[in-house]
């Protein structure tokens, strides 16, 4: 079967950046037209230069990398180091992985103009736009092109919770909780969307034994998982969590291997007016599986995924 051709927006992050790690291993299953970075997990400047350094990395500098928003469409941004014990990524963005200069420059142009431009020129139906971090990006490419949402393949998202509750508040997970009015328009744009929120990937844990397995291949993308794993488990125990949750990449291995996740059909709409549920995902099931918009991932079978990640990692 002929590679997929998938543009994944990100902002590396370390669970993005086994994410990137993982989409770029496998180009026989995955035509990466580009990597677009937003602000989120650190700013903008920083996404989009860890997008070039994971980039470096795999020996794949023939994709490009679009820098995007800088700053939610209403909000002022939150930077998840700003919560919590800072830290789920380090101030890098890239936890303890030891920086190098990155090769080739960002390419020309705003990354929500870089989505239309690349999706808009393959057939209708035929492009996945993979988004891994808050939907400014998505929604702007979307605004700007009305036709964008029905000429997608789908979104492939990591965001939201139904039965998990929240990672940034009670009720948000950290994407939508940091540009809500953006994910609020994806989920209603009309394009097909798979929804990874913390049901799912709350399920797909980096344990000691599983990092254990990825440090002890030795190719250059796997020790960079390893290292960045390693660096999210320290910062589960030091906050009472005995593993750390593998977020980002499960949108790529669903790509790779859909029949490894469980999904329901579902309509889902985010709360944007009151701040104390502010980027909380109502998650709707009552609806007619023939026309929901939205295939909500309800599990995954964590070994295969784990399995998975193993094997394409440990390709040279
Ligand atoms: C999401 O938030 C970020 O911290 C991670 O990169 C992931 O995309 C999990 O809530
Ligand atoms: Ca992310």
């Amino acid at each position: 079967m002929a590679a997929e051709p998938v543009i994944l927006d990100c902002d590396p992050g370390v669970d993005d950046a086994v994410a990137l790690l993982l989409a770029l291993a496998v180009p026989e299953a995955i035509e990466l037209l580009a990597v677009t970075t937003v602000a989120g997990n650190v700013p903008l400047a920083l996404t989009a230069r860890n997008a070039r350094i994971v980039r470096t990395l795999a020996g794949r500098e023939d994709v490009p990398v679009f820098a995007g928003a800088e700053r939610p469409l209403v909000r002022a941004p939150t930077f998840e180091a700003e919560h919590g014990p800072s830290a789920f990524h380090g101030e890098t963005g890239l936890g303890t992985l030891p920086l190098t200069a990155p090769k080739g420059d960002l390419a020309d142009g705003f990354a929500p103009d870089a989505i239309v431009k690349l999706a808009m020129a393959r057939p209708a139906g035929t492009v996945t736009l993979v988004a891994v971090g808050p939907l400014t990006n998505v929604a702007l490419a979307l605004a700007a092109e009305p036709l964008l949402a029905e000429h997608l393949k789908r979104i492939v998202i990591m965001g939201g919770a139904r039965s998990a509750g929240g990672n940034i508040t009670a009720s948000a997970e950290f994407n939508i909780y940091a540009d809500p009015e953006a994910a609020q328009a994806v989920f209603t744009s009309g394009a097909p969307i798979v929804a990874h929120g913390l049901d799912v990937t709350h399920a797909v844990r980096a344990t000691p034994e599983r990092i254990a397995r990825i440090a002890a291949i030795p190719t250059a993308r796997a020790q960079a998982a390893a290292e960045l794993l390693r660096f999210s488990h320290g910062v589960a125990l030091s906050i009472g969590n005995p593993s750390a949750p593998l977020h980002d990449p499960c949108p790529i291995a669903w790509l790779l291997a859909p029949d490894l996740f469980t999904t329901r059909p579902a309509r889902v709409a985010v709360e944007c007016e009151s701040e104390l549920t502010r980027g909380h995902t109502a998650v709707e099931f009552r609806v007619d599986p023939a026309t929901a918009p939205v295939a909500w991932v309800t599990g995954a079978d964590a070994d295969a995924v784990f399995a998975l990640l193993e094997d394409r990692l440990a390709r040279a």
